[in-house]
């Protein structure tokens, strides 16, 4: 029987077992991650290498670096998986990894570790798509949350409004124009002479500030539910700009907190206008989570809490740890693709462009 064959048969199994336990492997970016999870929904084990040192003496991620880094971590970082979890590679029921969106080589580094040991191994192979991922984070903290349910995706590619309608079934609501809210903050970050990863430390500089000490352009986009941040930051830089010309000491502190309002008073008001357009007063269960790297600023999640206080929705987000890149995720959105019955093939590849809804809106 080919491995084609015999992974069919051995994933149609699972659709009937009581426990599935899947081994699932993120390398799209700069961190190596590696998690067992059961049931889509469990914890087993958890294991984040981060690449950050090796990238901040360049200002951000670069890819050459990435991808050789993932090829010397990912073995580790399986392996400790595994032992952390108490089980070995013969004890998963199937194995998982992020195909896209990303870093090719990065992702296509991963894409081949697992293709190997799932061939090795004769376990079936799930390519997961990294942004359900980041939303699949909201099953691993929130046993109770199921879809339907709205749900802000913001990490550092992409601004996305959408309708989780089921398991893997999404509707886009709204998107960046240009620029992503966590590439914003970044650029953001950057001027005010911050280091890489910008986002977590401009968003600690902010606690610190006034965040009504400057104002900002609110954006403009066409579509009800778009977003746009790149005249907020172009607005945000020439200030900065303007402020070292004239020589005036950064107040970095407020200037910080400031850019990070505006930017969450803008994710959080269409949020909010989407919400409102999708739940009359009769519905009873209105649901809305976070997703991705951004879900984990501080002030977005205060604002988020306030914003469905206010309408009458229930808010989920992952604890702080599952909102940046971790093979969590992966492996939670790997279980429901596996209950679908998807598994890919050998021929798997690293999708760089992949998108989360293929057909627009
Ligand atoms: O989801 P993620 O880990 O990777 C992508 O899939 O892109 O998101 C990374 C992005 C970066 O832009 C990072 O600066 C931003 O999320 N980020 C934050 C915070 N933590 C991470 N942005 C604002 N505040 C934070 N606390
Ligand atoms: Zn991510």
């Amino acid at each position: 029987m080919s491995y084609w064959e015999d992974s069919c048969r051995r994933a149609a199994e699972l659709r009937n077992q009581e426990r599935v336990r899947i081994l699932a492997l993120e390398t799209s970016c700069d961190e190596t991650a590696a998690a067992v999870i059961e049931n889509g929904r469990k914890i087993l084990s958890d294991v984040v290498f981060s690449q950050i040192d090796l990238h901040e003496l360049y200002g951000g991620v670069v890819p050459e670096i990435a991808s050789r880094a993932h090829m010397e971590a990912c073995d580790r970082v399986v392996d400790q998986a595994l032992r952390e979890a108490g089980l070995r590679l013969q004890d998963m029921d199937a194995l998982a990894v992020t195909k896209g969106p990303g870093l090719v080589g990065a992702l296509l580094t991963g894409v081949n570790c697992m293709k190997g040991l799932a061939f090795a191994a004769g376990k079936p192979l799930v390519g997961v798509n990294h942004i359900e991922g980041h939303v699949s984070a909201n099953f691993l903290t929130h046993p109770e949350l199921e879809p339907p349910f709205l749900c802000l995706v913001v990490s550092g590619g992409h601004s996305h409004l959408v309708e989780v309608a089921d398991y893997g079934e999404y509707r886009l609501l709204g998107q960046t124009m240009d620029d992503a809210a966590g590439e914003a903050f970044d650029k953001a970050a950057r001027v005010l002479g911050l280091p890489y990863p910008g986002g977590p430390r401009i968003d600690a500089l902010a606690e610190e500030g006034n965040p009504e000490a400057f104002s900002l352009p609110m954006p403009k986009t066409e579509g009800k539910y778009d977003y746009s941040f790149s005249g907020l930051k172009t607005a945000f830089i020439n200030l900065v700009h303007g402020m070292e010309q004239r020589n005036e000491p950064l107040p970095r502190a407020d200037l910080a907190a400031s850019f990070r309002r505006a930017v969450c008073a803008e994710l959080t008001e269409k949020a909010a206008r989407a919400i409102r357009d999708r739940w009359g007063d009769e519905t009873q269960k209105k649901d809305f989570a976070l997703a991705g790297g951004v879900s984990a600023n501080r002030e977005l999640r205060r604002m988020a809490n306030t914003m469905c206080r206010g309408l009458g929705v229930k808010l989920f987000m992952p604890e702080i740890g599952l909102c940046t890149d971790n093979g969590a995720m992966i492996g939670s959105a790997a279980y429901y693709r596996l209950m679908r019955g998807e598994t890919a093939g050998l021929n798997l590849n690293a999708m760089p462009a992949l998108r989360l809804v293929e057909s627009g809106r």
